[in-house]
């Protein structure tokens, strides 16, 4: 399934299009995919790597979940699930929530996003000037203290409520690595002539691991995986603890993370995730979310295991402005992390000298 082909799809609801002029594209829709990879090389001078960033940032709703968010709504319509008019409920730790509420907008679908109390203020708005509406859960579930959990009883309530409302159930949905093998992975694997050593992937869902993995083994390619987790994410084996951002890990084992065996696992705390994402900014100019601070961290550490040469591409999963409250901000970090500045652009030195080579 492409996840770049809207301009031929005539969405329902809105009549019937008439054509469109080369260099012209049909909708916002069409606007997702083929975003730019990147080479940077400041990041981590001298490490002898060369290194690519996947700029899923640059998408119309601002991350990754556009691609996905777009297959998982197309597919609905196309297996009659899903109707002009009906409801679409879901459970978001923003991300997908403010995809969703594009593409809802688009396709004439009502939307109600489930999100909890760490989903960034800025999200919430977004989200809601798109035209959704938002259910958030404060309290952890009683039985496994995990707000995910209570996310998910709350979108269990709501479709008892709401008759005829769908879950399109992201964490176990098979277009939302579908997107990412024919989207994300495809348009790497083309721009790198299908050489590629390590390819690096926050998780949550786990569905651009997932469906980046799937591609790789279709079209054996060698290429190693490194899943970034998070913390206190219970996937892929890890013990449940509170996280403090979104976005990165998950409170329950996802049925897609199921499917997947990523040749590693890095675990990253809240302040590796600043850390990286600030040297991400300050390096590179590319202003990113937590969980890409968290995979620049991860890389970092990574680099003197990896030969010399090697080529490396990572995802960006989302951009930094609704993070400007948090990640980059002083009096945030060091009242939820125990860090004071100075500490951050230490901690980054240190990274950078350690990925240095020779
Ligand atoms: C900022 C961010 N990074 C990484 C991820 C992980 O993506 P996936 O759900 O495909 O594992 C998400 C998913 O919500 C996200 O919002």
């Amino acid at each position: 399934m492409s996840t770049h082909v809207a301009q031929s799809a005539p969405q329902p609801g809105f009549g019937t299009p008439g054509p469109v002029a080369p260099g012209i594209t049909l909708g916002i829709s069409a606007a997702v995919g083929h975003t730019p990879l990147i080479r940077l090389d400041h990041l981590f001078p001298s490490s002898g790597i060369e290194i690519l960033a996947k700029l899923e940032s640059v998408n119309p709703g601002g991350s990754t979940k556009d691609r996905p968010a777009l297959a998982m709504v197309r597919d609905a319509f196309e297996h009659g699930r899903l109707t002009v008019g009906g409801t679409v409920v879901e459970s978001s730790s923003g991300n997908l929530g403010v995809a969703l509420a594009r593409v809802c907008a688009t396709y004439g679908v009502r939307f109600v996003c489930v999100v909890d109390s760490r989903t960034n203020a800025t999200t919430v708005a977004t989200i809601r000037a798109l035209g959704g509406e938002v259910e958030m859960v404060s309290e952890p579930d009683p039985e496994t203290g995990d707000l995910l959990t209570a996310r998910f009883r709350r979108v269990e309530q709501l479709l008892e409520q709401l008759p005829g409302a769908v879950n399109l159930y992201q964490y176990g949905n098979a277009a939302n690595p579908g997107a990412h093998a024919a989207g994300t992975m495809a348009e790497i694997a083309e721009a790198t002539d299908h050489r590629l050593d390590v390819l690096m992937a926050a998780v949550s869902t786990t569905g651009t691991i997932a469906g980046c993995t799937a591609y790789l083994r279709e079209h054996s390619m060698d290429t190693r995986t490194v899943a970034v987790d998070a913390e206190g994410s219970v996937l892929f084996g890890g013990t449940a603890a509170p996280r403090p951002l979104p976005g990165l890990g998950a409170g329950v084992v996802t049925d897609i993370s199921r499917t997947v065996d990523p040749d590693r696992v890095v675990r990253v705390s809240g302040l590796d995730c600043v850390v990286g994402a600030r040297l991400l900014a300050r390096r590179e100019g590319i202003l990113a979310g937590a969980s890409t601070g968290g995979i620049v961290h991860s890389l970092g550490s990574l680099i003197p295991e990896l030969a010399p040469g090697s080529r490396v591409a990572f995802i960006v999963h989302d951009g930094g402005v609704p993070y400007l409250d948090t990640v980059y901000d002083d009096a945030w970090v060091q009242q939820t992390l125990g860090a004071d500045a100075d500490a951050l652009v230490q901690a980054a030195a240190s990274l950078q000298t350690s990925a240095r080579r020779g």
